[in-house]
């Protein structure tokens, strides 16, 4: 299929120039003779690799990070891997710039030279991804699949699928995001061609959605049965038993269909570049709603791999909400976010922080005489209003709420949302949006907090016939 005026448009600034294909093959000669200078000098025997979206040139301009995997032999233990790869590469760090130590399945290490960052693997030197033993291992197949099958054309299709996901807030496998990794768009768009065909595919998914790879359905039996909680089903063509959209939740996969289906009515600029929104415009917004932010600080954020911080602060969020619907309260809308520093923000929106009206109690059925019995002395010695019996024959009572205040609620019962091991004990701060003062809002995310208050994704608006 070929491309539309919005797509070529999107193409000219994604598609890197020349110059920028020289000063990242420049680094990368460059990090890659002091990697073998270090290896050399220790006498160990390696092989320095470019991996990932660099080496399939699918990368967007503007984006320098190379993935450099240094294949260890494979005699080696997994505790060699860790300990004696990971010090060279540190070694080499220290030699080549500015460097931090990140944490995946193994540590990694992060250099940053001139604008050009690059990530230094350890990995095994494998024969076949039969011998797989990190999760690593499969990178230098994944780049070899990948140059097989795609073109010069397609190239520029995966880049154009990259940054429409990246628009939408999908692109990624990792926890915060939960979406379409880098080598899943490529697997993609090998299966189908192209870009717009890719669109018009996802425009009819529904879950769970299986994607043949492998010309092999029965396949996807066993994927289901390994995989449980998958939205999506994509084998890994070097190593089919691993489901290489493992990570696609179901608001990523509702939101490439529904911008899918919109992009066919009215494809637009905003799906690749929404315009960033602005706090400053009037908070009127905001009137007759409850916005509250739940704030939390610890240094130990920080030391944390983002993976294990953002899946523990899900999971305070998801019970969170669950309190707050206990206590009567509906939950209209919730959200994360973290600095990777110190500082979580949940937030939720409720019907009303401030529930006047009292809980309605629904006694038992009127034939369950003992239990009748036990539910009117109960709210009768507690000075409810009733029990009564209404017209539709319901036994009820009106009595007072534990909770009249979302505030006090989240305050008060933290423990039984801070349940995640490095957000126990933590006190939250409670912010309501409109009754509090918002200076807390200069530590975060502004596109975070605008996406929260006015929900509206600026794609939205091309999605009208
Ligand atoms: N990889 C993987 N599974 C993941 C993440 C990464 O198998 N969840 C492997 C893939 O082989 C990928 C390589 O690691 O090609 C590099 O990962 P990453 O840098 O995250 O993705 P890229 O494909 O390089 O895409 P980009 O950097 O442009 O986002
Ligand atoms: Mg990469």
């Amino acid at each position: 299929m070929s491309l539309g005026e919005v797509e070529k448009k999107v193409l000219e600034k994604i598609k890197p120039r020349r110059e920028e294909y020289e000063l990242l093959m420049n680094a990368y000669r460059r990090i890659e003779a002091i990697i073998y200078k270090i290896l050399n000098k220790h006498g160990i025997e390696a092989e320095v690799t470019l991996q990932g979206s660099v080496a399939h040139d699918t990368w967007l301009s503007g984006e320098r990070d190379l993935d450099v995997f240094v294949l260890f032999p494979k005699e080696w233990s997994i505790e060699d891997l860790r300990n004696k790869g990971f010090s060279i590469l540190l070694e080499a760090a220290e030699e080549i710039g500015n460097y931090n130590i990140r944490y995946a399945e193994h540590p990694y290490v992060r250099v940053i030279l001139d604008s050009v960052q690059a990530d230094l693997v350890p990995a095994f030197k494998i024969d076949s991804p039969r011998e797989i033993r990190t999760a690593v291992d499969r990178t230098p197949f994944h780049t070899q699949y990948v140059n097989e099958h795609l073109n010069e054309e397609l190239r520029d299709h995966v880049r154009l699928f990259k940054r429409f996901l990246k628009g939408l807030g999908i692109y990624g496998a990792e926890v915060r995001v939960r979406g379409f990794s880098g080598y899943l768009s490529e697997l993609l768009i090998i299966k189908y061609g192209s870009f717009p065909k890719i669109i018009s595919e996802a425009s009819k998914w529904k879950a769970p959605v299986f994607i043949d790879t492998v010309g092999n359905t029965r396949i996807f039996k066993v994927l289901r049965r390994k995989y449980p909680e998958s939205i999506m089903y994509v084998p890994d063509p070097v190593d089919p038993l691993r489901n290489v959209a493992a990570a696609v939740s179901l608001y990523s996969l509702a939101t490439l269909v529904i911008a899918s289906n919109c992009y066919r009515v009215n494809p637009c600029i905003e799906y690749y570049y929404p315009s960033l929104g602005s706090l400053d415009i009037d908070f009127s917004f905001i009137d007759g709603r409850c916005l509250v932010l739940v704030t939390v600080e610890s240094d130990e954020f920080s030391r944390l791999p983002p993976d294990v911080l953002w899946g523990e602060l899900h999971r305070v969020t998801d019970r969170a909400v669950k309190l707050a619907e206990r206590f009567g309260f509906s939950v209209v809308d919730w959200s994360d976010w973290t600095d990777e520093g110190r500082i979580a923000v949940i937030g939720l929106e409720v019907d009303e922080c401030s529930k006047e009206y009292p809980k309605l109690y629904q006694g038992p059925p009127y034939y369950s005489s003992k239990r009748v019995l036990d539910f009117i002395s109960k709210h009768v010695f507690r000075g409810s209003i009733g029990p009564w019996i209404r017209r539709d024959g319901l036994l009820l009572a009106l009595g007072p709420r534990k909770y009249v205040s979302i505030r006090d609620l989240l305050i008060d019962r933290s423990w039984e949302y801070m349940v995640a091991p490095h957000f126990r004990g933590l006190t939250p701060r409670v912010y309501v949006l409109g009754e509090d003062p918002l200076d807390i809002l200069d530590l975060m995310d502004k596109d975070w907090v605008v996406g929260f208050v006015f929900k509206r994704r600026d794609w939205i608006n091309c999605c009208i016939k």
